[in-house]
């Protein structure tokens, strides 16, 4: 049997990760990705943790025709990690159809050429964002909370998404599915040779911390410690993105292997542990010893007070968990940064 796996999105920043993780694991790897939001030079990197680059498809998931001539060019498809999808919360509320064109119109071709090309294993990559904020009896969140009302059109498109699946495996008995709902990844590669690359100024904590660090932005701006958290500040449940990417590895061996239980199974990937704004803030200045203006300013919209892991599933159906130290990940994150901004020790 082939092990050659599709990742579509896969110079993106987990998709990156997880290129190299399943490289190393034996695995070919054809990637499918436009460089919407991403850098052709990701491959480079890739090529120089690994020793061989992956087969790149430079293709848009919503370009019918070219992106079945992929299957076509690689008939022996053992499985697809699904990534490819515009991701900027306040992005989808400003620009809604361009996100339910990009991310529910590239899972549905994806399906439809998976279905006509006999390929029929799909990991897809879901957020917690399922889950709003789960009400405290439900915290730590686990996969039987409720979905609540997406916040966002980027929130919305994870769920139809999820139900595309769903519908789809339930049409088609042969489908397998593993919908892996992520934290908040953070951090990159320990070789500092592929990373985040935000596109302007970065809405995520982490990039906005490093780019601070390194001078690009004057101050960080807190939002918020007026939450009901012990500091005031939101709790969010951070992930290495190289454990992410690994759990990736597992649920693939895991359809591949025939071991899946269900036709459709449901991971979140969390550490398990909350940490406030503040305790990351905190925490990167004191292992990397730079310092980190900041201010604490109003509530982001949208933002949801606490949220995060329980991933015993994951833990024990997968064998995965995710265990690097906030310390190692910190540091991870402020090391690719100086390699981006060529800043030296
Ligand atoms: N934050 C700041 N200052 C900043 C950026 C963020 O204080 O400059 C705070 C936010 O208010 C929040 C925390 O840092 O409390 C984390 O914010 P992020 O933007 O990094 O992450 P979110 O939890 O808001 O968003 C993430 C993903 C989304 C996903 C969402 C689901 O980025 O893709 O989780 O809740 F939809």
């Amino acid at each position: 049997m082939s092990n050659r796996i599709l990742v579509t999105g896969g110079t993106g920043y987990i998709g990156s990760h997880t290129v190299v993780e399943l490289m190393q694991q034996g695995y070919d790897v054809v990637i499918a990705d436009n460089l919407s939001n991403s850098n052709i030079e990701v491959l480079d990197g890739i090529e120089a943790i690994v020793g061989r680059r992956p087969d790149f498809v430079n293709v848009d998931c919503l370009d019918y025709v070219n992106f079945g001539r992929l299957f076509t060019d690689y008939p022996n498809i053992a499985g697809v990690i699904h990534f490819a999808a515009s991701k900027a919360v306040g992005e989808s509320v400003e620009k809604p159809l361009l996100y339910y064109r990009n991310n529910v119109g590239s899972l549905v071709n994806l399906l439809e050429l998976m279905n006509k090309n006999d390929v029929h294993n799909i990991v897809f990559s879901s957020s917690c964002t399922v889950y709003g904020q789960p009400d405290a009896a439900h915290l730590p969140v686990d996969e039987a909370a409720p979905i609540q009302p997406a916040l966002s059109p980027y929130g919305n498109t994870k769920q139809i998404n999820e139900d595309i699946i769903r519908d789809e495996a339930h049409a088609t008995p042969d489908l397998h599915a593993t919908i892996l709902r992520y934290f908040n990844p953070i951090g990159a590669h320990p070789s500092a040779k592929i990373g985040e690359l935000p596109n302007g100024v970065p809405n995520n904590l982490l990039p906005f911390v490093t780019q601070t660090a390194a001078g690009l932005r004057p101050m960080l701006r807190v939002f918020g410690n007026d939450y009901n958290t012990p500091d005031g500040s939101c709790i969010r449940d951070y992930i290495y993105v190289v454990d992410l990417a690994k759990a990736h590895v597992k649920a693939i061996d895991r359809m591949l292997k025939h071991k899946a239980q269900d036709q459709v199974e449901v991971f979140n990937l969390g550490t398990g542990r909350g940490l406030s704004v503040l305790e990351i803030v905190n925490e990167f200045i004191k292992v990397t010893g730079v310092e980190i203006p900041y201010e604490i300013v109003g509530r982001r919209e949208g933002d949801i007070e606490q949220v995060w892991a329980n991933p015993a599933k994951a833990n024990q159906v997968l064998g995965w968990k995710a265990d690097t130290p906030t310390a190692d990940v910190l540091l991870s994150a402020w090391n690719w940064e100086k390699h981006l901004r060529k800043i030296d020790d």
